[in-house]
């Protein structure tokens, strides 16, 4: 490491889709980038760095370092030597780190990581006095809150699962920490992220992907059970036609209309550089869209995009099919954990944002962008196909 200096970076969460992005964008534009993380179970932590960067297509050079931490314990788990190098290098530090899963089964494992493991970073912010913390935060921190959704701190205190909660309470905590401490912090809530809307690439194919997936999945299994006489399909009146579309009748239930707030990684990594690069950018920013796609336009580039027809969004007052097909039924199995995103009337306030981005917003959710990411995710077998980065 070079010394503490204006284009010094620590990193977290670099392995991670949000963390890759920004690294890769980060040592573009010459800064020196120490990443803490920790090893896969068969790559120590430079190795998956060097396996991300090919990827990336970078060549970092000597900008990028590798620390391998852990966050559960004092000092990050560092001998001395090493951390007290790592607090005079603290410049600019980016916690982008976080364990995402919605699972209430996971709850100890995200409440620790997203929550209990902030002591030892918060202690690394002082120890090092860093110049300037930015977390990652997301924009359903503030729960189950209705309407204008504001760049201030959460009040809500009911959530829709563990994640928002964890990371609502994760950002009081920083708050609090920086406040007491004068150190300047940065909340950086995005919405839904999805790959890069001039290329499709992805790193994670979760959210939006997952239902896409499901649903070419579930045609996968109707034209099998089509072609091998019917036995399931028959029933359903679910059918091929001569030009090969499936008619698979899947209608989505829904408490309300809404939309669903997605935004292309470039437009999060492009924003969150604008954030960093602008001078006194203390407080909570929204990076949202505000012309978010509704599920029904979703759910026809997902017909187009997967040769399927049949899929229809419909809405009740406990948004629940009490008949489901078995189509229908594997449909809201895997994808149960989403719903409380797919229908959303809130507006995501963007002032403090737009002040620094001059009001440009996220690209529209065009077919284009649809088709392009989701050809990507098929092509690398939505992340499975070998030697794609883990
Ligand atoms: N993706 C989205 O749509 C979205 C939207 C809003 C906000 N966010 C926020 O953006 C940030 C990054 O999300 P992401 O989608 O990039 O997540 P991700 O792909 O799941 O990556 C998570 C990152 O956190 C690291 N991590 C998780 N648990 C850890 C632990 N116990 N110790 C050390 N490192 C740990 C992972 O390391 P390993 O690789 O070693 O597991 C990985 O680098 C998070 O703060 C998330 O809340 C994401």
């Amino acid at each position: 490491m070079q010394g503490k200096s204006e284009r010094s970076i620590i990193l977290t969460g670099a392995t991670g889709f949000l963390g890759a992005f920004l690294m890769s964008s980060l040592l573009e534009r010459g800064y020196q980038v120490t990443v803490l993380g920790r090893p896969s179970k068969t790559m120590r932590l430079p190795e998956r760095l060097s396996v991300l960067t090919h990827w990336l297509n970078i060549d970092p050079g000597e900008r990028l370092s590798a620390i391998e931490v852990d966050f559960s314990k004092k000092h990050l788990g560092l001998d001395n030597k090493v951390y007290l190098n790592l607090c005079a290098n603290a410049g600019k530090i980016i916690h982008c780190a976080s364990d995402t899963s919605f699972a209430e089964r996971n709850r100890n494992r995200v409440v620790n990581t997203n929550v209990n493991s902030l002591l030892s970073l918060l202690d690394l912010v002082v120890d090092g006095r860093a110049e300037h913390l930015y977390y990652v935060s997301t924009a359903y921190a503030c729960g189950k809150c209705e309407g204008i959704c504001m760049e201030t701190p959460v009040t809500t205190r009911s959530f829709n699962n563990v994640y928002e909660e964890s990371k609502a309470q994760a950002e009081e905590i920083i708050r609090r920490s920086c406040e007491a401490n004068e150190v300047p912090l940065s909340i950086v809530r995005p919405s839904i992220v999805y790959g890069d809307s001039k290329t499709g690439k992805s790193l994670k194919f979760n959210a939006l992907y997952y239902a896409v997936k499901s649903i070419s999945f579930i045609r996968d299994i109707f034209i099998n059970d089509i072609r091998q006489g019917r036995r399931r399909s028959g029933k359903w009146g679910f059918s091929l036609d001569d030009d090969g579309l499936l008619y698979l009748p899947l209608k989505i239930y829904l408490t309300n209309r809404g939309s669903v707030n997605l935004i292309p990684i470039d437009y999060f990594v492009a924003t969150f550089l604008d954030i960093i690069e602008h001078p006194g950018t203390n407080g909570i920013y929204h990076i949202t869209s505000d012309n978010p796609p509704d599920i029904s336009t979703l759910a026809e580039y997902c017909e187009r995009f997967l040769g399927v027809r049949g899929i229809q969004v419909l809405w009740n007052q406990s948004g629940k099919n009490t008949n489901p097909n078995p189509a229908e039924e594997l449909f809201n199995k895997l994808f149960e954990q989403y719903r409380p995103y797919l229908s959303d009337n809130r507006i995501f306030d963007q002032s403090r944002t737009q002040t620094l981005t001059q009001g440009a917003p996220a690209p529209l959710f065009t077919y284009d962008i649809f088709e392009k990411c989701m050809a990507y995710a098929v092509a690398c077998d939505w992340g499975n196909i070998r030697g794609f980065p883990k």
